[in-house]
Formats: structure tokens, sequence, C-alpha cells
């Protein structure tokens, strides 16, 4: 029972990723936040889950700092503290060379998965400080590690996600907050269904995609006190794809 009643903050939390981490800190007694854009998605994932824990959805866009801000204000108000987060909501890029993308597409990627994990880190640790320290993961990707060909944007703001990660591990290690990021290969969910599975299967050395669960499989121990010696590390999940 390590867990019970510990309140996690989750954002991306309707779909793929975050909804398999929501699952699983449910059932390991987590109280939830459940952060996304999607509010039908959240309202469903909330009714299954209030069968097992306290569960508050707050719907609206990560790229918003006020709204960050909010957000880690009425979890303070609900629950008293927050012990643990997974700054997950994020976007891919189209696939272009760096001359063909043009600004707007390249400030939206880094808006949605650099600035929003800067935004929930920024008003996340100092609550968490309120109760003597916390565990953060940001999911960043094997995108983050190595590159692809036409993904500029999405491998700098992936690789960002790593940086900034082990800079603030680095900040708040003396005060009992770790920091790391989870660094997937193709997972099975809604963010790549227009890619064909088949082919990004084989680029796998193991032969397939990775499910959601998995990834919530390693999430769920980061967090956890059996991680307590682990900070600012990169955890590469990806069935052997960047060892190539
Ligand atoms: N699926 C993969 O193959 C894969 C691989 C490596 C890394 N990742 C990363 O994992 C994370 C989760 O992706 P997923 O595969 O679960 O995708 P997903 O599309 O299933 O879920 C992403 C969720 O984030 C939410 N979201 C997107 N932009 C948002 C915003 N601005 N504000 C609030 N919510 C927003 C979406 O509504 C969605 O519910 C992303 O950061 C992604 O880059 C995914």
């Amino acid at each position: 029972m390590e867990n019970f009643q510990r309140v996690a903050m989750i954002t991306g939390a309707a779909s793929g990723i975050g909804k398999a981490v929501a699952v699983t800190l449910a059932e390991q007694g987590y109280q939830l936040c459940l952060v996304d854009l999607n509010q039908e998605k959240l309202d469903v994932l909330s009714e299954q889950l209030a069968l097992k824990t306290a569960v508050m959805v707050q719907s609206g866009d990560v790229t918003n700092a006020e709204f960050i801000q909010s957000v880690v204000q009425q979890i303070e108000q609900r629950f008293g503290r927050l012990d643990v987060a997974l700054n997950n909501a994020g976007m891919t890029s189209a696939a272009k060379a760096i001359a063909d993308l043009n600004i707007q597409e390249w400030q939206q990627i880094m808006d949605v998965n650099v600035n929003s994990v800067y935004y929930c880190m920024h008003f996340q640790i100092p609550l968490m400080l309120k109760s003597c320290g916390g565990a953060i993961v940001n999911t960043s990707s094997m995108l983050g590690i190595i590159a692809t060909k036409n993904r500029a944007a999405y491998v700098t703001s992936k690789h960002a996600v790593t940086g900034m990660t082990k800079a603030v591990a680095l900040d708040y290690a003396e005060q009992q907050i770790r920091v790391n990021s989870i660094h997937p290969g193709y997972i099975e969910t809604p963010l790549i269904e227009h890619i064909d599975h088949q082919f990004l299967a084989k680029k796998h050395p193991v032969g397939r995609l990775g499910t959601p669960e998995e990834v919530a499989e390693l999430v769920s121990f980061l967090l956890s006190d059996r991680a307590k010696f682990i900070t600012g590390s990169q955890y590469v999940i990806d069935g052997g794809y960047s060892i190539q």
C-alpha cells in the first residue's frame, strides 16, 4: 500500500499512454487529476476510474500557462498535495524537411511538446515541495535520443524534453524531487493511427509495436518509491529500435 492516497497529475490523460497510466495508478490507489483537451473522453475515463479512486478532471490546453497554474491550484484545494506527475500531452509533426516546415507548425510543436512541460513542472514543483518531495516523469520519445528523417520539429521538441528533464532533476535532487524521462518507440495509440503499423512493426527488432500498458508499467515504477535512487535518467522503451 505504499502509494495509498498519493496524488497524481497526468496530462494527455484521455487517450493512449496517459490513459493507460491513469488506469494503472488508479489500481495502485493514487488519487488522480486527469488533464486533456478532450472533455468527452476525460468524462468517460473518470466515470470508469471513480469506482476505484478519487478523480478530478480538468479539460483545457496544456499550452496555456494560466490553465496549468489553475489545475495545480485546484489539486491543492481538493487534495492538499501533489506527489507525482506524468507530463505527457504531445503531438507529432507533419513529415516535412525543415525548409518546408512553416513557422506556425514549428511553434505549435514547441508549444505543445516543450513549453507545456515547462509550465507543468514550473507549477507542480512548488506544491510538491510543500510535502517534501515528489516524482515526475516527462514523456519524451526515442526521437528524444535519436533522429529520423523529415521530423526536425518533433525530434527537436523531444530532445528538449530530454535536456529539460536532466536540468530540472539536478536542480531539485537535494529537495527529494526526482525527474526522469521516458523514450517510447512506436506505441499503438491514436497518435500514430495514420502510419502503416506493419511497416512500423518491422522497424522494431522485436517485430511489433509497443502497447500503452507496457509504457504504463515503466511509468508507474519510475513514479514509485521502488525507483527512489533514480533521477535525471532516460528510460528507452522501444523494442530495440534505437540500438540498431
Ligand atoms: N504513440 C507513440 O508511438 C509515441 C512514441 C513516442 C512518444 N510518444 C509521446 O507520448 C505522448 C502521448 O502520446 P500518445 O501516443 O498516448 O497519443 P494520444 O494521441 O493517444 O494521446 C495524446 C493525448 O494528448 C492530448 N493533447 C494533445 N495536445 C494537447 C494539448 N495541447 N492540451 C491538452 N491535451 C492535449 C490529446 O487530446 C490526447 O488525448 C506524446 O507526448 C507523444 O509524443 C508517443
